[in-house]
Protein backbone atom coordinates (compact mmCIF):
# COMPACT_ATOMS: atom_id res chain seq x y z
CA UNK A 1 0.00 0.00 0.00
CA UNK A 2 1.44 3.28 -1.06
CA UNK A 3 1.96 6.07 1.35
CA UNK A 4 -1.56 8.90 1.87
CA UNK A 5 -1.16 11.90 0.89
CA UNK A 6 -1.51 13.92 3.83
CA UNK A 7 -2.96 17.70 3.23
CA UNK A 8 -2.94 20.17 6.03
CA UNK A 9 -6.21 23.01 5.71
CA UNK A 10 -5.17 26.44 6.72
CA UNK A 11 -8.20 27.99 7.02
CA UNK A 12 -11.91 25.63 7.74
CA UNK A 13 -14.46 28.47 6.85
CA UNK A 14 -16.77 27.98 3.83
CA UNK A 15 -14.59 26.50 1.31
CA UNK A 16 -12.27 24.57 4.25
CA UNK A 17 -15.11 23.06 5.62
CA UNK A 18 -16.60 22.40 2.05
CA UNK A 19 -13.16 20.75 1.41
CA UNK A 20 -13.07 18.93 4.38
CA UNK A 21 -15.84 16.89 3.56
CA UNK A 22 -15.04 16.41 0.57
CA UNK A 23 -11.66 15.03 0.93
CA UNK A 24 -13.61 12.34 3.15
CA UNK A 25 -16.55 11.45 0.59
CA UNK A 26 -14.14 11.63 -2.38
CA UNK A 27 -11.30 9.57 -0.77
CA UNK A 28 -12.21 6.36 -2.50
CA UNK A 29 -12.03 7.42 -5.99
CA UNK A 30 -8.51 9.66 -5.50
CA UNK A 31 -7.40 6.87 -4.31
CA UNK A 32 -8.28 4.83 -7.53
CA UNK A 33 -7.05 7.40 -9.94
CA UNK A 34 -4.00 8.25 -7.92
CA UNK A 35 -2.82 5.67 -6.01
CA UNK A 36 -3.05 7.49 -2.93
CA UNK A 37 -5.89 7.83 -0.63
CA UNK A 38 -5.73 11.83 0.55
CA UNK A 39 -6.08 12.81 4.54
CA UNK A 40 -6.21 15.72 6.73
CA UNK A 41 -3.73 16.05 8.84
CA UNK A 42 -4.92 18.88 10.67
CA UNK A 43 -6.56 21.93 10.22
CA UNK A 44 -5.82 25.35 11.41
CA UNK A 45 -8.33 27.94 12.94
CA UNK A 46 -8.02 31.44 14.55
CA UNK A 47 -8.45 29.54 17.83
CA UNK A 48 -7.94 25.96 16.88
CA UNK A 49 -4.88 24.01 15.70
CA UNK A 50 -1.01 24.75 15.37
CA UNK A 51 1.23 26.00 12.09
CA UNK A 52 4.43 24.40 12.77
CA UNK A 53 2.49 21.64 13.45
CA UNK A 54 0.76 20.91 9.97
CA UNK A 55 3.64 22.33 8.54
CA UNK A 56 5.57 19.22 10.14
CA UNK A 57 2.93 16.67 9.21
CA UNK A 58 1.32 18.09 5.56
CA UNK A 59 2.89 17.05 2.28
CA UNK A 60 0.47 19.35 0.84
CA UNK A 61 -0.57 23.09 2.57
CA UNK A 62 -3.86 24.00 1.27
CA UNK A 63 -4.42 27.46 1.81
CA UNK A 64 -8.40 28.92 2.75
CA UNK A 65 -8.15 31.73 5.34
CA UNK A 66 -7.98 34.43 2.88
CA UNK A 67 -5.98 37.65 2.73
CA UNK A 68 -2.48 38.74 2.34
CA UNK A 69 -0.88 38.26 5.93
CA UNK A 70 -0.26 36.53 7.75
CA UNK A 71 -0.71 34.24 4.68
CA UNK A 72 1.59 35.01 2.51
CA UNK A 73 3.99 34.80 5.75
CA UNK A 74 2.48 30.94 5.56
CA UNK A 75 2.55 30.08 2.26
CA UNK A 76 6.32 30.98 1.88
CA UNK A 77 6.99 29.48 4.78
CA UNK A 78 5.80 25.93 3.43
CA UNK A 79 6.97 26.46 -0.06
CA UNK A 80 10.34 26.49 1.34
CA UNK A 81 10.37 23.67 3.71
CA UNK A 82 9.33 21.92 0.44
CA UNK A 83 5.47 21.45 0.85
CA UNK A 84 2.82 21.92 -1.85
CA UNK A 85 0.58 24.72 -2.04
CA UNK A 86 -2.95 24.79 -3.28
CA UNK A 87 -4.61 28.17 -2.25
CA UNK A 88 -8.09 29.93 -4.13
CA UNK A 89 -6.65 33.50 -2.47
CA UNK A 90 -6.72 35.26 -5.79
CA UNK A 91 -5.38 38.81 -3.62
CA UNK A 92 -2.26 36.65 -2.64
CA UNK A 93 -1.35 35.22 -6.10
CA UNK A 94 -2.18 39.02 -7.60
CA UNK A 95 0.04 40.79 -5.03
CA UNK A 96 2.75 38.77 -4.39
CA UNK A 97 2.74 36.03 -7.57
CA UNK A 98 6.74 36.49 -8.48
CA UNK A 99 7.79 36.15 -4.99
CA UNK A 100 5.66 32.80 -4.66
CA UNK A 101 6.29 31.23 -7.74
CA UNK A 102 10.40 32.35 -7.37
CA UNK A 103 10.30 30.60 -3.87
CA UNK A 104 8.15 27.16 -5.13
CA UNK A 105 10.38 27.04 -8.16
CA UNK A 106 14.06 27.10 -5.74
CA UNK A 107 12.02 24.73 -3.48
CA UNK A 108 11.39 22.44 -6.61
CA UNK A 109 7.86 22.37 -5.43
CA UNK A 110 4.00 23.12 -6.95
CA UNK A 111 1.60 25.82 -6.14
CA UNK A 112 -1.53 25.80 -7.95
CA UNK A 113 -4.38 28.51 -7.33
CA UNK A 114 -7.47 27.32 -10.04
CA UNK A 115 -10.17 28.36 -7.35
CA UNK A 116 -8.28 31.70 -7.42
CA UNK A 117 -10.28 32.69 -10.36
CA UNK A 118 -14.10 32.02 -11.67
CA UNK A 119 -14.54 28.76 -8.87
CA UNK A 120 -15.64 26.20 -10.53
CA UNK A 121 -14.94 26.71 -14.27
CA UNK A 122 -11.32 25.47 -14.87
CA UNK A 123 -10.04 28.49 -16.26
CA UNK A 124 -6.52 28.31 -14.66
CA UNK A 125 -5.97 24.77 -16.53
CA UNK A 126 -7.40 25.29 -19.41
CA UNK A 127 -4.76 28.82 -20.18
CA UNK A 128 -1.72 27.40 -18.24
CA UNK A 129 -1.83 23.59 -19.33
CA UNK A 130 -4.55 22.86 -22.64
CA UNK A 131 -3.27 26.35 -24.36
CA UNK A 132 0.39 26.41 -23.05
CA UNK A 133 1.73 26.25 -26.87
CA UNK A 134 -1.26 28.84 -27.79
CA UNK A 135 -0.68 32.36 -28.44
CA UNK A 136 -3.27 33.96 -26.77
CA UNK A 137 -4.40 36.99 -27.91
CA UNK A 138 -7.46 38.03 -25.03
CA UNK A 139 -8.80 36.77 -22.31
CA UNK A 140 -12.04 38.07 -21.26
CA UNK A 141 -15.16 37.51 -19.46
CA UNK A 142 -17.62 38.29 -16.30
CA UNK A 143 -15.54 36.51 -13.37
CA UNK A 144 -17.38 38.80 -10.79
CA UNK A 145 -20.71 36.62 -9.29
CA UNK A 146 -21.86 39.34 -7.26
CA UNK A 147 -21.78 42.29 -9.80
CA UNK A 148 -23.17 39.22 -12.21
CA UNK A 149 -26.23 39.07 -10.07
CA UNK A 150 -26.83 42.81 -9.46
CA UNK A 151 -26.53 43.57 -12.85
CA UNK A 152 -29.03 40.57 -13.90
CA UNK A 153 -31.78 41.79 -11.25
CA UNK A 154 -31.25 45.50 -12.06
CA UNK A 155 -31.84 44.15 -15.56
CA UNK A 156 -35.28 42.27 -14.30
CA UNK A 157 -36.70 43.94 -12.08
CA UNK A 158 -35.61 47.92 -12.50
CA UNK A 159 -34.61 48.11 -9.22
CA UNK A 160 -32.00 50.71 -8.23
CA UNK A 161 -28.22 49.34 -7.29
CA UNK A 162 -28.97 49.50 -3.84
CA UNK A 163 -32.10 47.62 -3.28
CA UNK A 164 -30.46 45.12 -5.42
CA UNK A 165 -27.09 45.25 -3.52
CA UNK A 166 -29.59 44.97 -0.19
CA UNK A 167 -31.21 41.75 -1.91
CA UNK A 168 -27.98 40.19 -2.83
CA UNK A 169 -26.29 40.90 0.50
CA UNK A 170 -29.72 38.82 2.38
CA UNK A 171 -29.17 35.90 -0.23
CA UNK A 172 -25.83 35.44 0.27
CA UNK A 173 -24.26 36.52 -3.39
CA UNK A 174 -22.67 39.42 -2.06
CA UNK A 175 -20.64 39.88 1.50
CA UNK A 176 -21.81 42.18 4.45
CA UNK A 177 -18.90 44.90 3.05
CA UNK A 178 -19.07 44.37 -0.42
CA UNK A 179 -16.93 47.52 -1.57
CA UNK A 180 -14.00 44.97 -3.34
CA UNK A 181 -16.91 43.17 -5.82
CA UNK A 182 -19.03 46.21 -6.61
CA UNK A 183 -16.04 48.76 -7.42
CA UNK A 184 -14.25 45.76 -9.82
CA UNK A 185 -11.03 45.60 -7.46
CA UNK A 186 -11.97 42.07 -7.21
CA UNK A 187 -12.34 41.16 -10.68
CA UNK A 188 -9.14 43.21 -11.23
CA UNK A 189 -6.99 40.68 -9.32
CA UNK A 190 -8.29 37.57 -11.21
CA UNK A 191 -7.68 39.43 -14.29
CA UNK A 192 -3.98 40.30 -13.00
CA UNK A 193 -3.61 36.56 -12.67
CA UNK A 194 -5.49 35.29 -16.34
CA UNK A 195 -2.94 37.72 -17.90
CA UNK A 196 -0.21 36.84 -16.33
CA UNK A 197 -0.70 33.09 -17.55
CA UNK A 198 -2.17 34.32 -20.68
CA UNK A 199 0.93 36.62 -21.94
CA UNK A 200 3.60 35.06 -19.55
CA UNK A 201 4.50 38.36 -18.16
CA UNK A 202 4.39 39.41 -14.47
CA UNK A 203 1.40 41.17 -14.07
CA UNK A 204 0.39 42.80 -10.82
CA UNK A 205 -2.40 44.21 -9.57
CA UNK A 206 -1.69 47.87 -9.49
CA UNK A 207 -1.23 47.44 -13.67
CA UNK A 208 -4.94 46.91 -14.06
CA UNK A 209 -7.23 49.82 -14.70
CA UNK A 210 -10.86 49.01 -13.02
CA UNK A 211 -13.89 50.42 -12.41
CA UNK A 212 -17.23 49.16 -11.01
CA UNK A 213 -21.06 49.48 -10.85
CA UNK A 214 -21.81 51.46 -8.45
CA UNK A 215 -23.08 54.52 -10.34
CA UNK A 216 -24.89 52.26 -12.91
CA UNK A 217 -28.95 53.42 -12.79
CA UNK A 218 -32.29 51.96 -13.64
CA UNK A 219 -32.34 54.49 -16.37
CA UNK A 220 -29.08 53.22 -17.83
CA UNK A 221 -30.79 49.47 -17.58
CA UNK A 222 -34.44 50.64 -19.46
CA UNK A 223 -32.15 52.13 -22.25
CA UNK A 224 -29.94 49.49 -22.88
CA UNK A 225 -32.90 47.08 -23.22
CA UNK A 226 -34.38 49.66 -25.92
CA UNK A 227 -31.06 49.47 -27.77
CA UNK A 228 -30.70 45.65 -27.45
CA UNK A 229 -27.96 45.83 -25.14
CA UNK A 230 -27.20 44.27 -21.82
CA UNK A 231 -24.96 44.58 -19.21
CA UNK A 232 -21.85 43.48 -17.96
CA UNK A 233 -19.08 43.84 -15.58
CA UNK A 234 -16.07 42.83 -17.70
CA UNK A 235 -12.49 42.03 -17.40
CA UNK A 236 -10.50 42.00 -20.52
CA UNK A 237 -6.65 41.31 -20.79
CA UNK A 238 -5.32 41.66 -24.04
CA UNK A 239 -1.48 41.98 -26.52
CA UNK A 240 -1.71 44.61 -28.30
CA UNK A 241 2.24 43.97 -30.16
CA UNK A 242 4.51 44.09 -27.71
CA UNK A 243 2.16 45.79 -25.01
CA UNK A 244 -0.77 44.42 -23.13
CA UNK A 245 -4.01 46.01 -21.80
CA UNK A 246 -5.48 44.89 -18.56
CA UNK A 247 -8.85 46.02 -17.35
CA UNK A 248 -12.03 45.61 -15.65
CA UNK A 249 -15.76 48.01 -16.61
CA UNK A 250 -19.09 48.15 -16.89
CA UNK A 251 -19.91 47.68 -20.65
CA UNK A 252 -22.86 46.86 -22.82
CA UNK A 253 -22.85 43.70 -24.81
CA UNK A 254 -25.14 43.14 -27.99
CA UNK A 255 -27.47 40.13 -27.91
CA UNK A 256 -25.64 37.50 -29.57
CA UNK A 257 -22.67 38.18 -27.90
CA UNK A 258 -21.81 34.55 -25.95
CA UNK A 259 -21.57 36.61 -22.83
CA UNK A 260 -25.11 38.02 -23.16
CA UNK A 261 -26.78 35.43 -21.51
CA UNK A 262 -24.85 34.88 -18.76
CA UNK A 263 -26.60 35.54 -15.49
CA UNK A 264 -26.61 35.62 -12.14
CA UNK A 265 -23.80 34.64 -9.94
CA UNK A 266 -22.44 32.65 -12.77
CA UNK A 267 -18.75 33.24 -14.18
CA UNK A 268 -17.66 32.98 -17.94
CA UNK A 269 -14.16 33.57 -19.34
CA UNK A 270 -13.63 33.17 -23.56
CA UNK A 271 -10.05 33.10 -24.77
CA UNK A 272 -9.13 34.10 -28.32
CA UNK A 273 -5.95 33.08 -30.15
CA UNK A 274 -5.51 32.53 -34.02
CA UNK A 275 -5.19 28.74 -33.30
CA UNK A 276 -8.24 28.08 -31.89
CA UNK A 277 -10.75 30.77 -32.61
CA UNK A 278 -12.21 31.40 -29.19
CA UNK A 279 -13.21 29.25 -26.29
CA UNK A 280 -16.02 30.06 -23.89
CA UNK A 281 -15.84 28.43 -20.30
CA UNK A 282 -18.63 29.29 -17.75
CA UNK A 283 -20.36 27.92 -14.67
CA UNK A 284 -20.71 28.64 -11.00
CA UNK A 285 -18.10 31.29 -9.91
CA UNK A 286 -18.11 31.00 -6.06
CA UNK A 287 -19.70 28.74 -2.97
CA UNK A 288 -18.28 26.42 -0.81
CA UNK A 289 -18.63 23.38 -2.59
CA UNK A 290 -17.77 24.47 -5.93
CA UNK A 291 -14.58 26.23 -4.36
CA UNK A 292 -13.72 23.65 -2.71
CA UNK A 293 -14.15 20.58 -5.78
CA UNK A 294 -11.51 23.37 -7.60
CA UNK A 295 -9.09 22.86 -5.08
CA UNK A 296 -9.65 19.00 -4.73
CA UNK A 297 -8.96 18.85 -8.39
CA UNK A 298 -5.44 20.82 -8.01
CA UNK A 299 -4.48 18.05 -4.93
CA UNK A 300 -5.50 15.67 -7.47
CA UNK A 301 -2.93 17.05 -10.12
CA UNK A 302 -0.30 17.46 -7.57
CA UNK A 303 -0.88 14.08 -6.38
CA UNK A 304 -0.74 12.48 -10.06
CA UNK A 305 2.51 14.55 -10.28
CA UNK A 306 1.51 17.50 -13.76
CA UNK A 307 3.70 20.23 -12.86
CA UNK A 308 3.05 24.00 -14.65
CA UNK A 309 5.72 26.35 -14.80
CA UNK A 310 6.49 29.51 -13.83
CA UNK A 311 8.98 31.08 -15.45
CA UNK A 312 9.77 34.40 -14.97
CA UNK A 313 9.48 36.40 -18.17
CA UNK A 314 10.17 40.36 -19.05
CA UNK A 315 7.05 42.17 -18.26
CA UNK A 316 5.75 43.81 -21.07
CA UNK A 317 4.40 47.12 -20.93
CA UNK A 318 1.15 48.20 -20.28
CA UNK A 319 -0.75 49.91 -23.36
CA UNK A 320 -2.62 53.41 -22.20
CA UNK A 321 -3.98 54.45 -25.93
CA UNK A 322 -7.22 52.11 -25.70
CA UNK A 323 -10.13 52.57 -28.36
CA UNK A 324 -13.77 52.00 -27.24
CA UNK A 325 -17.23 52.49 -28.28
CA UNK A 326 -19.41 54.15 -25.85
CA UNK A 327 -22.76 54.34 -24.72
CA UNK A 328 -23.38 58.06 -23.44
CA UNK A 329 -26.34 58.80 -21.54
CA UNK A 330 -27.27 62.72 -21.39
CA UNK A 331 -30.00 65.30 -19.67
CA UNK A 332 -30.17 68.49 -21.29
CA UNK A 333 -33.10 71.11 -22.42
CA UNK A 334 -35.60 70.13 -24.28
CA UNK A 335 -34.58 72.57 -26.71
CA UNK A 336 -34.15 73.20 -30.39
CA UNK A 337 -30.65 72.87 -31.31
CA UNK A 338 -29.00 70.85 -28.58
CA UNK A 339 -28.56 67.49 -30.60
CA UNK A 340 -27.11 69.46 -33.58
CA UNK A 341 -24.29 71.44 -30.71
CA UNK A 342 -23.78 67.47 -29.19
CA UNK A 343 -22.60 66.60 -32.32
CA UNK A 344 -20.52 69.26 -33.90
CA UNK A 345 -18.72 68.39 -30.19
CA UNK A 346 -18.61 64.84 -31.17
CA UNK A 347 -17.69 65.47 -34.78
CA UNK A 348 -14.97 67.86 -33.98
CA UNK A 349 -13.06 64.98 -31.91
CA UNK A 350 -13.76 62.47 -34.71
CA UNK A 351 -15.91 60.76 -33.13
CA UNK A 352 -19.17 58.70 -35.15
CA UNK A 353 -23.01 58.09 -34.13
CA UNK A 354 -23.75 54.62 -34.13
CA UNK A 355 -27.75 55.20 -33.13
CA UNK A 356 -29.45 57.54 -31.17
CA UNK A 357 -32.55 57.44 -29.17
CA UNK A 358 -34.29 60.63 -27.16
CA UNK A 359 -37.41 61.28 -24.82
CA UNK A 360 -38.52 63.99 -23.81
CA UNK A 361 -39.42 64.89 -19.58
CA UNK A 362 -41.65 68.12 -19.03
CA UNK A 363 -38.82 70.95 -20.26
CA UNK A 364 -35.75 68.03 -20.08
CA UNK A 365 -34.96 65.66 -22.64
CA UNK A 366 -33.06 62.20 -22.34
CA UNK A 367 -30.38 61.55 -25.10
CA UNK A 368 -28.63 58.35 -24.94
CA UNK A 369 -26.38 57.79 -28.02
CA UNK A 370 -24.16 54.80 -28.97
CA UNK A 371 -20.72 55.90 -30.37
CA UNK A 372 -18.56 53.82 -32.69
CA UNK A 373 -14.66 52.98 -31.06
CA UNK A 374 -12.99 55.93 -30.75
CA UNK A 375 -9.56 56.65 -28.88
CA UNK A 376 -11.10 56.77 -24.98
CA UNK A 377 -8.73 60.15 -24.52
CA UNK A 378 -11.15 61.62 -27.27
CA UNK A 379 -13.71 60.86 -26.09
CA UNK A 380 -12.82 62.15 -22.39
CA UNK A 381 -12.39 65.41 -23.78
CA UNK A 382 -15.25 65.25 -25.84
CA UNK A 383 -17.82 64.31 -22.75
CA UNK A 384 -15.83 66.92 -20.54
CA UNK A 385 -16.68 69.52 -23.01
CA UNK A 386 -20.61 68.52 -23.88
CA UNK A 387 -20.62 68.79 -19.65
CA UNK A 388 -19.49 72.39 -19.76
CA UNK A 389 -22.62 73.28 -22.11
CA UNK A 390 -25.31 75.45 -20.73
CA UNK A 391 -28.51 73.47 -21.93
CA UNK A 392 -27.06 70.22 -19.72
CA UNK A 393 -29.16 69.37 -16.79
CA UNK A 394 -27.03 66.23 -15.24
CA UNK A 395 -23.67 65.10 -15.49
CA UNK A 396 -23.07 62.92 -18.79
CA UNK A 397 -23.20 59.04 -17.89
CA UNK A 398 -21.05 56.73 -20.22
CA UNK A 399 -20.59 53.20 -20.47
CA UNK A 400 -18.30 51.33 -22.59
CA UNK A 401 -20.26 49.10 -25.39
CA UNK A 402 -18.29 45.95 -27.15
CA UNK A 403 -19.95 46.80 -30.71
CA UNK A 404 -19.00 43.13 -32.09
CA UNK A 405 -21.53 41.24 -32.67
CA UNK A 406 -21.31 37.31 -33.13
CA UNK A 407 -22.88 35.35 -35.85
CA UNK A 408 -23.65 32.15 -35.22
CA UNK A 409 -21.37 29.68 -37.53
CA UNK A 410 -22.40 26.75 -39.56
CA UNK A 411 -21.68 23.56 -38.21
N1 LIG B 1 -16.40 31.49 -0.39
C1 LIG B 1 -16.28 31.38 -1.71
O1 LIG B 1 -17.26 31.13 -2.44
C2 LIG B 1 -14.93 31.56 -2.36
C3 LIG B 1 -14.83 31.46 -3.77
C4 LIG B 1 -13.57 31.57 -4.38
C5 LIG B 1 -12.46 31.82 -3.60
N2 LIG B 1 -12.60 31.96 -2.23
C6 LIG B 1 -11.39 32.23 -1.47
O2 LIG B 1 -11.19 31.16 -0.54
C7 LIG B 1 -10.58 31.66 0.64
C8 LIG B 1 -11.41 31.27 1.84
O3 LIG B 1 -12.71 31.82 1.74
P1 LIG B 1 -13.91 31.40 2.71
O4 LIG B 1 -15.14 31.96 2.10
O5 LIG B 1 -13.85 29.94 3.03
O6 LIG B 1 -13.52 32.24 4.02
P2 LIG B 1 -14.11 32.11 5.51
O7 LIG B 1 -15.41 31.36 5.48
O8 LIG B 1 -14.06 33.45 6.12
O9 LIG B 1 -13.06 31.17 6.25
C9 LIG B 1 -11.76 31.59 6.57
C10 LIG B 1 -11.12 30.55 7.49
O10 LIG B 1 -9.78 30.96 7.72
C11 LIG B 1 -9.54 31.06 9.11
N3 LIG B 1 -8.62 32.16 9.37
C12 LIG B 1 -8.70 33.44 8.90
N4 LIG B 1 -7.65 34.18 9.33
C13 LIG B 1 -6.91 33.35 10.10
C14 LIG B 1 -5.71 33.51 10.84
N5 LIG B 1 -5.06 34.69 10.88
N6 LIG B 1 -5.21 32.44 11.52
C15 LIG B 1 -5.86 31.24 11.47
N7 LIG B 1 -7.01 31.03 10.80
C16 LIG B 1 -7.52 32.06 10.12
C17 LIG B 1 -10.90 31.31 9.74
O11 LIG B 1 -10.85 30.91 11.08
P3 LIG B 1 -12.15 30.88 12.03
O12 LIG B 1 -12.92 29.68 11.58
O13 LIG B 1 -11.58 30.74 13.38
O14 LIG B 1 -12.87 32.16 11.79
C18 LIG B 1 -11.81 30.43 8.85
O15 LIG B 1 -11.78 29.10 9.30
C19 LIG B 1 -10.42 33.18 0.43
O16 LIG B 1 -9.14 33.47 -0.08
C20 LIG B 1 -11.49 33.49 -0.63
O17 LIG B 1 -11.18 34.63 -1.40
C21 LIG B 1 -13.80 31.82 -1.61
Amino acid sequence: MSEPVRIGLLGHGTVGGALHGLIADRADAIEAATGRRPEVAGVLRRAEGDFEEILGTSEIVVELMGGTEPTREYVLRALRAGKHVVTANKQLIAQHGDELFDTAREAGVQIRFEAAVAGAVPVIRVIQESLAATEIEKVFGIVNGTTNFILTEMAKTGAAYADVLARAQELGYAEADPTEDVNGADAAAKMAILARLAFGSPVVLDDVAFEGIETVTPDDMQYARDLGLSLKLLGVAERRGEQISVRVFPCFLYGGHPLAPIEGPFNAVMVEAPAITEITMSGPGAGGIETASAVLGDIVSIVAGEAPVHQPQAKLEIARDISSSFYLHLEVADEPGVLARIADVLGRAGISVKSVVQRGHGDDARLVMVVHECPEDAFGRAVAEISGLEFMRAEPRAIRVIEEEFMPTGS
